[in-house]
């Protein structure tokens, strides 16, 4: 009831704001354009402002959706901040020139697989792939994505062509391994009866139901039957270390190159990479923090280790999407 009130109110006091300010230019208001939830997002953001005094309004959508309308708004944009949760979107806007360059010193502590190497952005929270497997079922581990091929996996793999966070493994794999060796994988997975759902939800519970023995998904999603379930017949692990299957995607955030206020929004960005920010992020979505001084989730691997198991990819690159769903037509997966 109390948590309904303080929505309703919230409401109220967005609407008597947003009466205010129409026609006025009001200081200390970012517009952030959101690819996260307004439940991951808003708890965050009161937080912000109640530290600044800096009110963020926020416009939510998808993180693909959003991107292309940073892009067809150009210079026009009310946004001053981008928070994407796929590095590709984020590749997209800052080979485009959208973005402003950061202050060196906002991504020093991060490893280079938590930040661009154009400067204009950096992650706020890093999302790996994983093999997930029966715990009575699975018989055989792989040691590379590319072993799921072998006949011993025929009709026991899942997977989601259809998802944005498969799609963009698709693509760090195109860029690693090239063009023909993705294609020869993904016919071959598909011969040795890869069994496509239409999420990553639906991949880890078809585990459980016994319907497929083992897939390949972000990490979180399991962690989070996982919380409500200590017993879920289900078990996560990484391949090899460097493998294309442990890709670190990541959740990152840009100042757009035509904000009016980029030190206040250099400010959002810090304080999404502070302590307080960090660890609510792995403990309400079991995404891995950016910064080595804050202790990933308990049912989260090491930072160390996952910055071991996870390989080399030029975040940026992975906005060729286009490429991929090409990829992906052509061989009858969309
Ligand atoms: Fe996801």
């Amino acid at each position: 009831m109390r948590l309904t009130r303080q929505v309703w109110a919230r409401g109220i006091a967005a609407i008597v704001l947003g009466t205010l300010m129409a026609g006025t230019a009001v200081a200390d208001t970012l517009t952030l354009y959101s690819g996260r939830g307004e439940t991951l997002v808003d708890p965050i953001i009161q937080q912000f402002r109640d530290e600044t005094g800096i009110e963020v309004q926020v416009r939510y959508g998808g993180t693909a959706e959003l991107a292309v309308l940073l892009l067809e708004e150009g210079d026009r944009t009310p946004a001053d901040l981008f928070w994407a949760q796929d590095a590709g979107a984020l590749g997209a806007l800052a080979n485009a020139g959208r973005f402003a360059e950061l202050p060196a010193d906002v991504a020093a502590d991060l490893p280079d697989i938590y930040k661009s190497a154009t400067g204009t952005w950096v992650a706020t929270s890093g999302r790996a792939r994983v093999l997930a497997y029966s715990t009575t079922r699975a018989d055989s581990m792989p040691d590379s994505v590319f072993d799921l091929t072998d006949p011993v996996y025929q009709g026991r793999v899942g997977w989601a062509p259809t998802n944005g966070s498969f799609q963009a493994f698709v693509t760090a794999m195109r860029k690693t391994h090239g063009e023909d060796e993705t294609r020869a994988w993904l016919e071959a997975m598909k011969a040795n009866g890869a069994a496509a759902y239409r999420n990553n939800t639906a991949l880890v519970q078809a585990i459980a139901d016994g319907e497929i023995d083992y897939t390949i998904t972000n990490n979180y999603y399991l962690l989070r039957f996982v919380a409500n379930d200590p017993d879920f017949p289900v078990a996560q692990r990484f391949f090899q270390d460097g493998d294309i299957g442990n890709l670190v995607n990541v959740a990152g955030v840009a100042v757009l190159g035509t904000s009016g206020q980029p030190e206040a929004a250099v400010q959002f960005i810090r304080y999404l990479l502070s302590e307080p920010a960090q660890a609510y992020f792995t403990s309400t979505i079991f995404e891995y923090p950016v910064v080595a001084t804050v202790a990933p989730d308990p049912l989260l691997e090491s930072f160390e280790r996952l910055l071991a198991v996870s390989p080399e990819v030029d975040l940026d690159a992975l906005e060729d999407l286009e490429g991929t769903l090409a990829l992906l037509r052509e061989v009858g997966l969309l």
